[in-house]
């Protein structure tokens, strides 16, 4: 069952029912100032850090689901309804909710009258625009009272959820006009404030909850509402709010627009005050009136889509196959975007409070965001590695407001350190910038022990050579990608968090085979770049290592048909025929396959039919085999939870597309596209009532094949699934990949796929690329015309002259 439909060429989902099986979200804002908004309005808003800087309050796991937002109330005589059905549940005549790049915009319609509401964040402007439309479709005058409303949070939003003691008392704002001040603390330690206008004279407000709702009623029945008039309260301490109310008188057929800001402003501490306890309102007020028309409003807007098409336009397939084209197009580079905004922070499964910046997410984010803005990407790796500990170590996640590392979390994941590797080696093939290497990096946010980024793509190699186990295979620490896989924790105090507790790392012989496939895809990147530096000894020198870890892996990290997960605190297998449960895992298949471990002698192709035999499964690729159906404490985490959910034995599909690069590997083409399809969205679309979460955008983990429902998914939006799935499917299934020198064509596809074209803007120069596959083949490129003239490889010369070139692929 469906619960709207793609509009491709707006770049919109549009929902069609309100009650979709799960708030269907979107995105506003793209570099400091956000805002989540769902199908019905609902959501928050917060300034670069969804913990530190809440400007409007959002309660997670609330009953009913997705309770406060942005709403809007029309009363029209008796009937008070919002647009986007919630809060009021007033059934609308029709309701639409568009999402797009950044904007969404909901419409709904009662007794002839239309509301639509444009909510979307301005290109460089720290605040959120509503345009509120109002149309009169009928043949009477009608007169509507119009309220508004937004819950201030206290800011921070941890202690906003328990510290009632201090915030009931604490809460202040100011009102002049049409604005609405949010000055909590400003008095004291904080320089900034938050404010909410609308363009045209109110007849009212209120900043006072309880007044406003009465406090024994719901979002539902404001108290003010329903009485039909403001109280015009002024909130001091409990929880204060924003709401305006206007009078509107609409003439048959006509229309009326009006702007609402919702904003933040910082200001310089001998400019907070413009006199004794009244805020400076400077900046606001600059804001406010960069915004105070409609043609100013839609001006902005026109901005912001310019802004998607330029750079939507960098990669784009035409393959004839919609689904394919929409997610490869629009909305995988959309949530790539998303996910290297945020990490894993602040989305309707992450409370924005927990976790910030993550070192292994963020490097992986990257790869599916660097084509789009490149400085971007090159910042957040400066930030990143800053984060990194002189041995190589680093913090698993960093604030985003203050970019240091996170105490709490600590450190300690033995793969982390690898995927700086991966971040920096992605930029520089994207943008051929070999300068980004010189540049002085800190480590732990201390710069008088800065060294180059080089160096900290050294030590993060040299983290994994000195900490080896055993086998000669990497330790573990407390996780590698796998964060449930927590051989050293042997936790049996239910109060304890796996994540941050004590690790007996001492004496363990606890070692991953993902990390050892991880370290030979990565270590080989590392080489390579040390050659292309002439740093041949350093080469030389890491070289050894790999090669070594290739004939370790063989040896012990082989399990007759496929590769072994770990050794864990004891020495014993994990993930093994010999196991009980939990035989065969996704992970060092995947990274092994990648790697082309033991490709000749046959154990990739083995390895990866046990994967398509014991993992394969109607919803995706399960993560381990049997699923564990009980604790067992020297594996932690990941046999805590039931069977068939999150790593045991979920679709956790942010490692699914390892398994279909590995396919790729091995030229497995159709295998490789079946796999795609399975968990990419947008061919689940027909299956949403079971799927549950968005379908234009992936969720972390998809209910596997022993779970109670299989195929309903959880935790949309911020996960690795993202930018893997698109670094998989356009560089090695469609097979376009930047490389130093070029652009590689290396296309993996089905058998019965005839071909396809991509435009690729790349360093300067666009390549429209047609790829025939006459003979019905699954790899291998036959022929290579650049320009009408036969290129002598498959990889594309950098033109970088502003010019678009024609190339023709031929595969066979
Ligand atoms: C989740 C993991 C996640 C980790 C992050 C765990 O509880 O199951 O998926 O990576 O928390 O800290
Ligand atoms: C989500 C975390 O953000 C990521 O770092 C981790 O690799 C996966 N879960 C798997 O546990």
């Amino acid at each position: 069952m469906k619960f709207g439909h793609f509009d491709d060429k707006n770049r919109e989902y549009v929902i069609t029912n309100p009650q979709t099986p799960w708030p269907w979200i979107n995105y506003l804002g793209n570099e400091d100032f956000f805002s989540l908004i769902s199908n019905t309005a609902g959501g928050y808003t917060f300034y670069k850090d969804a913990k530190f800087r809440r400007l409007t309050r959002y309660r997670y796991n609330n009953v009913p689901m997705d309770s406060g937002g942005k709403y809007f109330y029309i009363k029209d005589n008796d009937t008070v309804w919002s647009p986007g059905w919630k809060p009021c549940k007033t059934k609308l005549d029709k309701y639409e909710c568009r999402h797009g790049m950044n904007y969404t915009n909901i419409l709904g319609e009662k007794n002839g009258v239309t509301a639509s509401v444009l909510y979307f964040v301005p290109l460089k402007t720290w605040a959120e625009i509503q345009k509120l439309t109002l149309t009169n479709n009928t043949k009477e005058i009608k007169k509507l009272k119009v309220f508004s409303f937004v819950e201030w949070c206290l800011w921070n939003a941890a202690s906003d959820m328990e510290n009632f003691q201090r915030n009931f008392s604490t809460g202040e704002v100011e009102i002049e006009g049409s604005v609405i001040y949010h000055k909590t603390e400003y008095k004291e330690r904080r320089d900034h404030y938050a404010y909410y206008s609308v363009n045209v004279p109110v007849s009212g407000y209120d900043t006072d909850r309880e007044s406003f709702f009465g406090l024994y009623n719901g979002f539902d029945e404001p108290q003010v509402v329903a009485d039909g008039k403001s109280k015009n309260t002024e909130a001091h301490g409990w929880s204060p709010i924003a709401s305006h109310y206007i009078e509107v008188e609409l003439k048959p057929g006509e229309s009326k627009d009006f702007v609402f800001v919702l904003g933040y402003v910082e200001n310089k501490e001998d400019e907070k005050w413009e006199s004794k306890n009244i805020i400076n309102k400077k900046k606001a007020k600059d804001t406010i009136s960069r915004f105070n028309t409609v043609e100013k409003v839609d001006a902005a807007l026109a901005d912001l889509r310019k802004y998607w098409d330029n750079l939507l336009s960098i990669y784009s397939v035409n393959s004839g196959d919609d689904k394919l084209d929409r997610m490869v197009n629009i909305w995988n580079q959309y949530q790539c975007m998303i996910t290297f905004c945020f990490s894993r922070s602040a989305s309707f499964f992450e409370s924005g409070i927990g976790r910030g910046m993550g070192f292994r997410d963020s490097n992986q984010d990257l790869t599916g965001f660097v084509h789009q803005i490149p400085e971007r990407a090159r910042e957040r790796i400066i930030d990143i590695a800053s984060t990194q500990f002189p041995d190589g170590g680093c913090y698993h996640q960093y604030q985003p407001l203050t970019k240091r590392g996170n105490n709490d979390i600590g450190g300690g994941f033995n793969d982390d350190p690898l995927w700086l590797i991966l971040g920096t080696v992605s930029y520089i093939k994207e943008t051929g910038d070999f300068g980004i290497l010189e540049e002085m990096v800190p480590f732990d946010n201390d710069i008088s022990v800065s060294r180059t980024l080089f160096d900290h793509l050294t030590v993060s190699f040299d983290h994994v050579i000195n900490n080896l186990g055993p086998h000669g295979l990497p330790l573990i620490g407390r996780a590698d990608w796998n964060d449930c896989l927590n051989l050293n924790c042997f936790s049996n105090d239910p109060n304890e968090s796996f994540q941050t507790t004590e690790n007996k790392t001492e004496g363990s012989k606890a070692e991953s085979v993902m990390i050892a496939g991880l370290f030979v895809v990565y270590g080989r990147d590392y080489v390579e770049l040390c050659k292309r530096l002439g740093k041949n000894d350093e080469a030389a020198r890491a070289q050894k290592h790999v090669d070594t870890m290739v004939d370790v892996i063989k040896k012990h990290g082989w399990d007759g048909s496929w590769f072994l997960r770990a050794y864990d605190y004891y020495g014993k297998k994990i993930g093994s025929d010999e196991n009980e449960e939990a035989k065969i895992f996704i992970e060092s298949n995947g990274w092994c396959t990648m790697a082309g471990i033991g490709k000749e002698e046959g154990m990739c192709t083995k390895a990866l039919d046990s994967v398509k035999e014991r993992l394969d499964s109607k919803y995706g690729i399960v993560l381990n085999n049997p699923a564990f159906t009980k604790y067992y404490i020297e594996y932690g985490e990941i046999s805590s939870y039931p069977a068939g959910y999150k790593e045991n034995a979920g679709v956790f599909c942010h490692n699914n597309p390892w398994i279909m690069i590995g396919e790729t590997v091995v030229g497995n083409g159709n295998r490789a596209w079946e796999y795609y399809k399975k968990i990419c969205p947008s061919y689940l679309e027909e299956i949403s009532e079971l799927h549950k979460t968005e379908p234009y955008v992936y969720a972390q983990m998809v209910a596997g094949k022993d779970a109670f429902k299989p195929g309903e998914a959880k935790n949309s939006w911020l996960t690795g699934t993202a930018s893997w799935n698109f670094y998989a499917v356009t560089q090695y299934m469609l097979g376009v990949r930047p490389d130093y020198d070029g652009l590689l064509i290396d296309p993996c596809i089905p058998t019965d796929m005839k071909g396809f074209t991509i435009t690729r803007k790349f360093r300067g120069a666009t390549y429209n690329i047609e790829v025939a596959n006459p003979n019905g083949t699954n790899k291998g490129v036959l022929e290579v015309i650049v320009d009408g003239k036969p290129n002598n490889s498959n990889l594309l010369p950098v033109f970088g002259d502003g010019k678009e070139h024609k190339v023709k692929v031929v595969l066979g």
